[in-house]
């Protein structure tokens, strides 16, 4: 889909549909008012007998409306002016994204990024519209044979602005905005694919092909047999029961001169049964989606390298099936992890930390600025926060607080939970250096402080995003999360 920015007054513009707000109660918003007074009072006169109270979420279409030059007008309720922030915002171009998708028009000029958004400016209104536009339209179709396709999509959405003065930075949020929808796609794609066609033979395949859109990624795969020299056995413990080989894919883009690297790492499960300790039969298809966290590491390098950003990034995701097996872990193994730390596997489920935990080894060789893993690694982090934040813990606060931030600009929003020194009793075992689960106390935490035991070399946060990376119950769908908050993140580390 095309975006443009533009400046210029709503009668004006020849296209099949203008887009303006109205507050509740019954009230125009500037360009509502602009079209008003050319239409000699249409707007009005329909908003007074009733038609429109402004309340979010609804809308009229209007056809020929006079003195206009474009073929419809959608009137797009706004709430109450004063209660206008980020989240209703979203709601507002969701709902018109989806509207004009759904009645034929192909192009459409909206004026939406001329509200007032609360503390908001129009680079950050112009980047969100856009985001949210890709967002509400997107569709994962690819696996359908009959696609219930749009009869006339949308095609092309063009974003006024109040002034010229505020084209250059429209322009500039049109560009980024377009690098990180495409990024959300392409995690979201990777995500919503099957486990019998996402394999951890899938991700590399993608990963290579990743390198090959851009030329400043290269990707390496490193095989089983290399994981073994290197002594990873806690992240072959867990592939061994599958048929499917192990992958740990690194994706290098190299934007800044010799500066430190930001590290990924993405938990890659392409599908966690859960092993010998098998999880239940309802929802387990959701699991397909154990590896979101790897596909957040994609879409995040496909932004930044669409964007160009001056700055190094390397994405590391293990991958791997968690399945039960003959070969496959039984509780009470011991296996000896690339630190040279053991580990106690008391629940074959926890094999998100086992798989990170060499990676997370293996990161040290890179010599990162940062390392932050993303990881649907804990069913407790959905009973903490629900779907609306991701988990956030880490060993340097002021990486906690960019994060934080990033999350709150992006709209991606994370919240900290405590890394405390008591928790990490709970991984004590009778056998090993630690044990690979902590009890039925505090889940994320516990999961965080197994992770904490091999980030000491660096700054490391641990993003725990179960409840935000996929869309439960009938709009079951990835979201993803939280490609716009690691984005943000480093596009902030970039430009401070
Ligand atoms: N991938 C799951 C976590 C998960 C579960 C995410 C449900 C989203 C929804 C992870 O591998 C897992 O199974 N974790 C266990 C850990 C437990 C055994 C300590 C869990 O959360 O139950
Ligand atoms: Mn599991
Ligand atoms: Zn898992």
């Amino acid at each position: 889909m095309e975006f443009l920015i533009k400046s210029g007054t709503p009668e004006k513009q020849r296209t099949a549909c203008v887009v303006v707000g109205v507050f509740e109660p019954r009230r125009l918003t500037g360009p509502a008012d602009d079209l008003d007074k050319a239409a000699d009072g249409y707007l009005s006169n329909l908003i007074r007998r009733g038609d429109l109270e402004g309340k979010l979420g609804q809308w009229i279409l209007l056809h020929n409306v006079p003195n206009t030059l474009s073929d419809r007008v959608l009137l797009v309720g706004c709430g109450r002016e004063r209660e206008l922030g980020d989240e209703q915002y979203r709601r507002i171009l969701a709902q018109t994204a989806r509207t004009l998708n759904e009645t034929g028009s192909m192009e459409a000029v909206s004026y939406l990024p001329e509200l007032n958004v609360k503390g908001r400016d129009t680079h950050w209104k112009v980047r969100q519209a856009l985001e949210t536009t890709q967002d509400a339209l997107y569709r994962f179709d690819q696996l359908k044979s009959k696609k219930d396709s749009t009869r006339r999509p949308l095609r092309k959405m063009v974003f006024c602005v109040p002034s010229r003065r505020d084209l250059g930075p429209g322009e500039l949020a049109v560009q980024e905005g377009q690098a990180i929808a495409r990024g959300v796609s392409l995690a979201k794609d990777l995500a919503n694919m099957p486990g019998n066609i996402c394999t951890p033979t899938y991700l590399a395949d993608q990963a290579v092909e990743l390198a090959t859109r851009f030329p400043k990624i290269t990707t390496s795969i490193m095989e089983e047999a290399e994981m073994k020299k290197l002594g990873m056995g806690a992240l072959l413990s867990v592939s061994k029961g599958s048929r499917e080989p192990a992958k740990l894919i690194t994706m290098s883009y190299k934007g800044g001169k010799k500066s430190k690297p930001i590290v990924l790492v993405g938990k890659g499960l392409t599908f966690d049964a859960g092993g010998i300790s098998l999880k239940s039969a309802p929802d387990m298809d959701e699991m397909k989606y154990d590896m979101c966290g790897a596909a957040s590491v994609f879409g995040t390098l496909s932004a930044v390298a669409e964007m160009n950003l001056p700055i190094n990034v390397i994405g590391i995701t293990p991958c791997s099936e968690n399945l039960p097996d003959g070969a496959a872990n039984k509780p009470g193994d011991v296996v000896t992890t690339m630190s040279g730390q053991t580990v106690e596997i008391l629940n074959t489920d926890a094999e998100g930390r086992l798989i990170l935990c060499d990676s997370l080894t293996y990161a040290e060789r890179f010599e990162p600025d940062v390392v932050i893993d993303i990881a649907t690694l804990t069913g407790a982090c959905v009973v903490a926060l629900g779907s609306h934040a991701s988990g956030l813990l880490g060993n340097h606060s002021p990486l906690v607080h960019d994060i934080l931030n990033a999350g709150k600009h992006s709209g991606d929003r994370a919240w900290e939970m405590p890394l405390w020194e008591e928790y990490q009793e709970q991984l004590r075992s009778n056998f090993a250096d630690m044990a690979n689960v902590g009890g039925r106390e505090a889940g994320t935490i516990t999961a965080a402080c197994f992770l904490a035991r091999y980030t000491k070399k660096f700054h490391w946060a641990h993003l725990d995003i179960a409840g935000t990376a996929w869309r439960r119950g009938k709009e079951k769908g990835a979201t993803g999360r939280p490609v716009p908050l690691l984005t943000q993140y480093i596009l902030a580390r970039v430009q401070p």
